[in-house]
């Protein structure tokens, strides 16, 4: 997800149990003009024994000259995005502009696979609107590439975030191709993974907004119930002070203002947290601002059927 995972959200994800990880969407072209900023996408943390580096483009010969110069970060797969709808990314042709153009996207595909013998990936939408739903001939398209697994997120280009979901097409994909089918799209719960699997038989599911100050999501101890909010505060603050080992504090605390007002989703007088959290600018700051407010819940004496209804 871009804006969010970065190392340390990735860490943390891991920590609680993910399996797999993938970076921010990274931009080809930006990797090839050794863009500074860039690279700093590109940090792997010592946890993460396995991750995917996520890339757009919508240059075949640029995006397998980035591949050549992120070797050296060892993904474990390299996917390339065409999901993305965000018109500063769709008006260059990368991203989800490339499911109107199925031809290019195989030339991409096909590109990435011929230069690397590492596994590629593809994330797709259904199509770019209503009036053009074409992911299973996006999908052939990657996998006669030599694609090795589809990312698939069954809603349109037009339809961004709106609407539910089509975990049919999930199944229907899955049905449609012989490489592995990786569903995307409104899980934010165990049970909701459990569900898409059942309903799609995907070969993995992807878990994205679910995560966003809920990385107890990938932890099975857990089970959809939240954990303790002590133990919620303390992973927010591990969050923030990995983040600042991989960051430096002052981009670390600019970022980490959405992250962290997240985990208090659903706590007590959380809107007075946040609103302390939005205005943190150091290490010490969040330090005081997570220990005052875990004191504060500590003072409350929550009971057990406070918890309940924090789930
Ligand atoms: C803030 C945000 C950033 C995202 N960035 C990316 C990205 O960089 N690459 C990508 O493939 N998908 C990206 N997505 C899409 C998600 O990977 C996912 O397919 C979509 O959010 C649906 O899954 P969800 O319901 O679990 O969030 C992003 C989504 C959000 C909300």
């Amino acid at each position: 997800m871009a804006g969010f995972t970065d190392t340390a959200f990735r860490i943390i994800c891991i920590r609680s149990g993910a399996a797999f990880v993938f970076t921010e969407m990274i931009s080809a072209e930006a990797i090839t003009r050794g863009n500074k900023k860039t690279f700093d996408l590109l940090q792997r943390g010592r946890e993460e024994r396995f991750w995917g580096i996520q890339l757009f483009g919508s240059d075949a010969g640029v995006i397998a000259k980035a591949i050549s110069i992120i070797r050296s970060a060892d993904p474990s797969v390299i996917d390339l995005n065409c999901g993305c709808s965000v018109p500063k990314v769709v008006k260059t042709g990368s991203g989800a502009a490339l499911l109107r153009n199925p031809g290019k996207l195989y030339s991409i595909v096909l590109a990435m696979t011929e230069s690397t013998d590492i596994p590629v990936s593809v994330k797709i939408r259904s199509g770019w609107d209503a009036a053009s739903v074409n992911f299973p001939e996006v999908g052939k398209a990657a996998e006669e590439a030599g694609a090795s697994a589809l990312m698939f997120h069954p809603r349109t280009k037009s339809q961004g975030f709106s609407g539910k979901a089509s975990w049919k097409q999930i199944a229907s994909l899955k049905k449609y191709l012989k490489i592995p089918v990786i569903g995307s799209g409104d899980i934010f719960s165990r049970k909701d993974a459990d569900k898409m699997f059942k309903e799609t038989s995907a070969d993995g599911v992807l878990i994205a907004r679910g995560a966003i100050g809920n990385p107890f999501i990938f932890d099975k101890k857990y089970n959809d119930q939240k954990p303790d909010y002590n133990h919620i505060l303390y992973t927010a603050l591990e969050h923030v002070k990995t983040a600042v080992r991989y960051k430096g504090e002052y981009r670390a605390c600019r970022d980490l203002r959405k992250h962290i007002t997240a985990y208090s989703k659903g706590l007590p007088e959380s809107a007075s947290f946040r609103n302390r959290i939005v205005h943190a600018s150091s290490l010490k700051d969040y330090e005081k601002i997570i220990k005052e407010y875990a004191a504060r819940l500590n003072s409350l004496k929550l009971s057990s059927a406070d918890f309940m209804c924090l789930s």
